[in-house]
């Protein structure tokens, strides 16, 4: 089998991989927070594991401290990997992080020090469609605000317009970033009779259009003619904050904004401005700018629902993507091409 390269000497590799000085050594991963059991127990069948069996998370000093020694590490998008941070690590492979979205890690950095960077499409992409459309619906719905009228007892008679809000069905769904989630959250459209307007950097293949009978318009169109806009893409230095107050006011009054991609793609501090004076209607949030803090005055509003980034969180889709992450990162301390390479440039194997 081709190796990427031993782990520990990259030099001195054999055909099983190994140098001379450790082919009877295992290598040894970095796991820098909690993540489900079965997935540590795959990497200790296969690895000596450092395991940070907790929720807090390091520090970006103990996370260098902790890497010294590992050959991998799997992460999590708290975990920040800069130029700075890549280029102090000695002897990492491959940084596997446990998301589908990898905007902690600097690719280019990782690549340059031919560190292989992974992460975990696919398991989650229902999973986070089911959220965008809950939040969208839930936004529509005023479901928060009803459980809290019923849960604090000011439920005292029935009224024609209690709690009216806005219907989904047959009404315009804009989506920007027409990948796999963005494509999973317009079927979920299509299954009420919505119609599907995106914008992307790259139109989508002409069979995805024609299965989800969605428009590739430009972005100010589908924010003018969307009742429910709802954001698909990365994390990228020119998606940051591309939803800001312009884009709020050429929304419609009556729309709804959803956000389960990243926080930083949108301005905050405007999105909180855009629903305070009613520019538009209402918002579900999953994400934000620097979590876990929420801008203080999204936490008064009432007509905006907020969730602290739980999109891809079902039991079902979580123990997946801990898998996918440790599979990724003993693929590539095996010297097997990961699954879910992000940086092919880095690959120096066959
Ligand atoms: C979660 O936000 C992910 O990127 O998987």
């Amino acid at each position: 089998m081709a190796r990427q390269r031993c782990v520990f000497e990259p030099q001195l590799y054999d055909e099983a991989g190994l140098c001379d000085n450790c082919r009877s050594m295992k290598p040894a991963v970095l796991v820098t927070r909690r993540i489900y059991p079965e997935a540590v127990e795959y990497l200790k069948q296969r690895a000596e594991v450092d395991y940070v069996d907790s929720d807090d998370g390091l520090t970006a000093d103990e996370l260098l401290r902790r890497i010294r020694g590992k050959q991998a590490v799997v992460s999590q998008l708290t975990d920040k990997f800069p130029p700075a941070v890549i280029d102090k690590l000695e002897g990492v492979c491959v940084i596997a992080n446990v998301a589908v979205g990898f905007d902690n890690i600097d690719p280019a950095a990782a690549t340059r020090r031919k560190i292989l960077v992974t992460n975990t499409p696919d398991v989650l992409t229902d999973t986070t469609a089911d959220f965008a459309f809950a939040l969208l619906m839930a936004a529509a719905r005023r479901v928060v605000e009803g459980h809290q009228f019923v849960h604090s007892g000011q439920w005292n008679k029935w009224r024609i317009d209690l709690l009216v809000g806005q219907d989904v069905h047959h009404r315009t769904l804009g989506i920007f970033g027409m990948g796999r989630i963005g494509q999973a959250v317009a079927r979920r459209g299509r299954g009420f009779h919505m119609r599907i307007l995106y914008s992307d950097a790259v139109r989508a293949p002409e069979g995805v259009e024609r299965e989800l009978h969605a428009e590739f318009v430009s972005a100010d169109r589908l924010l003018r003619e969307s009742d429910y806009i709802s954001v698909h893409v990365p994390l990228l230095p020119e998606t940051r904050k591309m939803i800001s107050a312009d884009q709020f006011r050429l929304m419609k009054p009556t729309a709804i904004f959803v956000n389960t991609s990243r926080g930083a793609v949108v301005d905050e501090a405007a999105l909180a401005d855009a629903l305070e004076k009613r520019v538009i209607a209402g918002a579900g949030i999953d994400v934000f700018e620097n979590e876990p803090t929420v801008h203080p005055k999204l936490l008064k509003l009432e007509n905006v629902v907020l969730a602290p980034h739980i999109a891809s969180a079902s039991v079902d889709t979580r123990k997946k993507m801990s898998m996918v992450a440790a599979e990724n990162a003993i693929a590539a301390l095996e010297g097997r091409r990961p699954p879910n390479l992000l940086n092919p440039e880095a690959w120096t194997g066959a």
